[in-house]
Order: C-alpha cells, then structure tokens, then sequence
C-alpha cells in the first residue's frame, strides 16, 4: 500500500489492507465522506450502522496520509496539557476534553471486542518522567492537572525503561494497537453493512444545490448526498481553518534490541522539548520498539533526514540497539487552542458539511471521537462535544498568541522564502536523489533529480496559497511551510489543503 512519503512504515510494512476492492458505487447517498483514513472509515461505519447509505471517496489509497505514519499511541492525556486545556476552555470543559478521549478509548476497545479484531491492542500505562528541577516543575503542574480533571496518576520511583530520570508520574489506562489492522476490519465491517468506498478518487468541488450536497469528481462525474464529512485531515482549500491549523512533522523509528527485556509494555515520554515517546509494536511474534520525536514545523527544516540521525543517537544512548528496521516521518496539525476542530464546517451555508481536524499527536484518539460527534450531529442532530469541539468557536483570549507567531510564521515564509533561494550553475550540479529550490537563468525552479538521473522541473509556488514549498530529503516530497500541503517529486499533490498539484516545466520545451 501507499503512503504520503517514500519512507515505508512499520504499519505498511506489517499490514493487510493491500488487497481492498472498490464497489460499484451509484450516485446519490446520504452522506459522502471524504478520505479513507481512521476518521473517514470509523464515520463511515458508524453512519451505516445507524441507517445511513454511506460513499467514501479516498483521493489516494486507503490510509494513505497520517493513519500509515502515526506511532499508534491512544492517550487520554493529550499531547495539549490539561493545564494548557484548564486555561483555556476552564476546569469543566478540560474535565469533558478528558472524558470525550475516554470515550474514543472505549469505542476502539468495543470495536476489537465486537469484531474480534487481531490488531495487538493493549491496555497499558503511560510513564512520564523528568530529567531536571525545570522538567520537573512542569511535570508537577501536569500531574496536578490530570487529576483536576478527574483523570488518575501516581508519582513513580521508577519507569519501565533504561533512561535516568529523577522524577516520574504514571497515569493508568492508556493503551496501543496496530491502525491498519484495525482499519482493514472497521472497512470490511463498513461494505459488510453496505457502506461503499472508492479509492483514486479526488473531489473537486462540493456545493449545495437545492438542499443537497452536490460533490463533483473528475471534470465532470457528480454525485449527491444530504451532508459531506471532509475526514482529508486538513479540510482544503482557502477557509476560516486555514488560519487556525499549524502541519508539524513527527519522526518515528523501530528498532531490534539485543535485549528482548528492554522492550516496553508500557507507553513513555520525556519531557525534552520537543519530547520522545516510546511503545514496542508486536506483530506474527516479532517484537520492536518505536520510538519517535524530533517534531519541527513543516517545510521548516534544513535538513529532515538528519533528525533520523539525532532519534537514532538518542536511543543508542539508552537501549543496546541491534538493528534500525523502520523510519518515517508524519504529519499532523496543531489547533491555536489545543483541541481539535470536529463538527459543522464553519462559513458553509448549510449545517450539511462537516470537518474534523487539528488533531495534534492524538490521531488515533481524535480520529475515533470526530467518528462519534459527526455521526451524533447527523442522526441525532446533536452532541455532548459540540460545542467544546465546534471548527467555528471564537475565543478571543485562548489561542490567541498562538494565532498571530502561526500567522506570522506564514506571512514570513511567504515573503522571505522567495529572497533565500540557491544559486546553482548547472543543473548537473544535482546529485542523484536530491531536490532543490534554484534561481536558473532567472528563473526560480523546483528541481529534483531521480535516481535514473532524470530531471524533473517545476514551479515551487505551492497552489495554495503561494507559499514557495522546500524539498524534504527523507520522503523525497515538496512540502509546503505555510499550511502543509505536499507535492511529490514530479510535481503530484500528495496530501492537501491545495488542490492541485505543482505546475511542472517540460524541460526540453521550455528551456
Ligand atoms: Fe498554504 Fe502552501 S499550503 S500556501
């Protein structure tokens, strides 16, 4: 199966789900949900189960974004401190944020139950430990917070890893599965119950025509439904969440130690800025552990495959390392407040368009909750996490400084980016593999040279919003520093908010 990066992952690499066939599908439903991965699948089966004739449309493959890449943890303490939540939504609200990913636990836990799912999922404990007097001042206030909002943890003397540590808080109940394993049966229990998804199937429009969502795919091929769900993790396009989401990238490793003891059955982290987490991943009785960290703005980075190299130095630090087996990157988004934005598309005309998005590092978590708000907003009409999770809340003090260094962040790129290009004399200069952002004969240009030594060129004026986009080494894309979109290396849109792909030079004809 396909991902959005050239680096295999470890849930690629063990998964199943290579062999889906698409269904026929007709043209009028009640709901068309957009992107196949864990939000779109788990709504689309939800939905059907509560009586509604589901299409989703998947413009790649299934799990073909962040569902691939993510490190699989399912954490009721979120990545956003609940002291971080407390401020800024209040006690109450942080103690319903707690609640809402207790429930997403619980709903992924009666799926494995209820399907008999083999996707290794454990209930475990999470461990998180400080090094020094400052970590553990903010480990203090962690800790108290989680018990603020009635969540349970413990101070610890030790952890279930080799690292030193001098203070450290288990909480209980947090947990890890294999996401494409689970997938694979969430999807077949959805065509069970005669949901029907299309792969390589990219929407080009939605519009509301007399009531109805009219979805246009192709130049000219329409279907219909009474309400859309944009499951694409960033909705794309221009709209009022473009300016509410940061795209981040996260790296993680797998690695074979030498001693089978090390491996971890818990979930740990640090508090290092950005901070590691750790979990071992179990499958046909192969055991390694993942680590993952070195997070850094998207398209933000000299030089993303040297963060492999610190991950790795890191770890050898600590575990006696036999084998590197896997490494890739992802992607996720980080909302101005710290929750996610999960419910009715905000500035569409109608409540028939829905998006749930700004997961942070809680994919899997949030994924599963967008699944129960959208499908409860639907069949229900409403939900107890409407209004905390509501894409269109204004909150003129939360968030806000995060709002205006995320806006600056991208007026920056889309100004300076432009001045800081490299001068090469020769397109020969490129080595095999590589990709660069030049000024050739006065022009600028995207180049990237494949391995065969041929050239592509393109326009690196992302279709977006015209940020200039910078070559990531490690997955051999064109990311995009603004707002995230990614290209591959001809040009191709690999994941949104753009909706087009680079616009690509015929190199002979052009020159
Ligand atoms: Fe917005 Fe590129 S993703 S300008």
């Amino acid at each position: 199966m396909k991902r959005d990066g050239s680096n295999l992952s470890y849930w690629q690499d063990t998964s199943q789900l290579n062999d889906h066939k698409d269904t026929v599908a007709q043209h009028d439903y009640d709901v068309v949900i957009i992107g196949a991965g864990i939000t779109g699948i788990t709504t689309g089966l939800m939905l059907q189960n509560a009586g509604k004739n589901c299409l989703i449309l998947e413009a790649k493959t299934i799990g073909f974004g962040t569902t691939s890449g993510t490190s699989a943890h399912l954490n009721t303490v979120l990545d956003t401190p609940y002291y971080d939540l407390i401020s800024n939504f209040g006690k109450e609200n942080a103690t319903l944020a707690a609640s809402a990913a207790k429930e997403a636990l619980t709903i992924i836990s009666n799926h494995v139950q209820q399907f008999n799912i083999s996707c290794d999922l454990e209930h475990c404990n999470g461990y998180m430990y400080a090094t020094n007097e400052d970590e553990e001042k903010e480990l203090k206030k962690i800790y108290d917070a989680i018990l603020g909002v009635g969540l349970q943890a413990t101070y610890v003397t030790d952890i279930p890893g080799p690292m030193d540590m001098t203070k450290a808080i288990k909480f209980e109940k947090q947990g890890r599965f294999h996401p494409l394993e689970y997938l694979k049966v969430l999807l077949s229990q959805y065509e069970n119950a005669g949901g029907v998804i299309q792969e390589g199937v990219a929407v080009n429009e939605v519009k509301e025509e007399n009531n109805r969502q009219k979805i246009t795919v192709g130049d000219d091929h329409h279907y219909y439904a009474d309400a859309v769900v944009y499951a694409t993790h960033t909705p794309p396009g221009i709209n009022l969440l473009t300016f509410k989401l940061a795209p981040y990238r996260s790296y993680v490793m797998g690695f074979q130690l030498k001693d089978e003891h090390q491996y971890p059955d818990d979930l740990i982290y640090d508090m290092q800025e950005p901070f590691h987490y750790f979990r071992k991943a179990t499958y046909q009785d192969q055991t390694i552990l993942l680590v993952g960290g070195q997070d850094h703005k998207t398209g933000q980075h000299p030089n993303p495959e040297f963060n492999f190299v610190k991950l790795e130095a890191f770890v050898r630090k600590h575990y006696a390392v036999r084998a590197v087996l896997y490494k890739w990157s992802s992607q996720y988004y980080e909302s101005t407040d710290g929750l996610p934005y999960i419910g009715y598309f905000p500035g569409k005309k109608s409540k028939q368009q829905f998006v749930a998005t700004g997961y942070s590092g809680n994919g899997m978590i949030f994924g599963t909750l967008s699944a129960k708000i959208i499908t409860d907003l639907i069949i229900n009409g409403t939900s107890e996490y409407e209004q905390l999770f509501s894409p269109g809340r204004v909150k003129p003090i939360a968030g806000f400084s995060n709002f205006i260094s995320e806006n600056f962040d991208v007026a920056k790129h889309l100004i300076i980016d432009r001045l800081a290009i490299d001068k090469i004399d020769g397109l020969a200069d490129l080595a095999k593999g590589e990709g660069k952002i030049i000024d050739y004969d006065k022009h600028t240009l995207g180049v990237y040279k494949d391995d065969e030594g041929t050239l592509f060129a393109l326009d690196p004026v992302c279709k977006h919003a015209g940020c200039i986009v910078q070559w990531n080494n490690t997955e051999k894309s064109w990311d995009c520093p603004c707002h995230g979109a990614r290209y591959a290396p001809n040009g191709d849109l690999l994941t949104g908010p753009a909706t087009a792909g680079l616009s690509v030079y015929d190199l002979k004809k052009d020159a």
